[in-house]
């Protein structure tokens, strides 16, 4: 059995697998998972792409700040966070405050398919959406590895092999300590 120490803050783009990989991990460290964009949509009582459609981007990441900046001081455990929310300097800021964060990092022949076709990502509900996830690749991956740690993610690594990555990394980082 491990200890952790700190909260654990998943970060990266859409379709990295951020949610699936943080459920896994909370499961073997026996730690609660939450997703800070299920969060933003019990705190507006609406979908996501609602939100966007309805008060616009800024209203959406001024909630998001706003539920980051509360779920931030639980207890530790494993927490996902939206593509963007890294991008706020501020956001940035209270991650690294009281946080360690992880970047799962992926290409766009990893992301595409996984993104594609679902109309839940408002930012790719648009004429041209593989050209706008490599744009955010570009723009993003620079930002993304700010984190404390990366871990690659494909499509052909298990999530039950990141996890395993995520833990030894944790280990050399001491931020997990035995307790038996
Ligand atoms: C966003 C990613 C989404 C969600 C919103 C904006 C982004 O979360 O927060 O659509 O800016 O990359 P996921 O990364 O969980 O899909």
């Amino acid at each position: 059995m491990y200890k952790l120490k700190k909260m654990l803050v998943l970060v990266g783009l859409m379709g990295a697998g951020k949610s699936s990989v943080g459920k896994r991990l909370s499961e073997y460290l026996n730690v609660g998972f939450i997703d800070a964009d299920q969060e933003i949509e019990k705190a507006a009582g609406m979908k996501i792409v609602e939100i966007f459609e309805k008060f616009g981007e800024k209203y959406f990441r001024a909630g998001e700040k706003k539920v980051i900046n509360r779920l931030i001081l639980g207890k530790p455990q494993v927490l996902s966070t939206g593509g963007g929310a890294f991008m706020s300097e501020e956001i940035r800021g209270v991650i690294k405050m009281h946080s360690f964060s992880i970047w799962l990092k992926a290409d766009l022949e990893t992301l595409w398919p996984r993104v594609s076709g679902k109309g839940n990502r408002p930012l790719l509900n648009n004429k041209y959406p593989k050209q706008e996830l490599e744009n955010l690749i570009i723009k993003r991956n620079p930002v993304y590895k700010k984190a404390n740690i990366t871990i690659e993610s494909k499509s052909n690594i298990s999530h039950l092999a990141m996890v395993d990555k995520i833990i030894k990394k944790l280990k050399k980082h001491n931020i997990l300590t035995r307790t038996t």
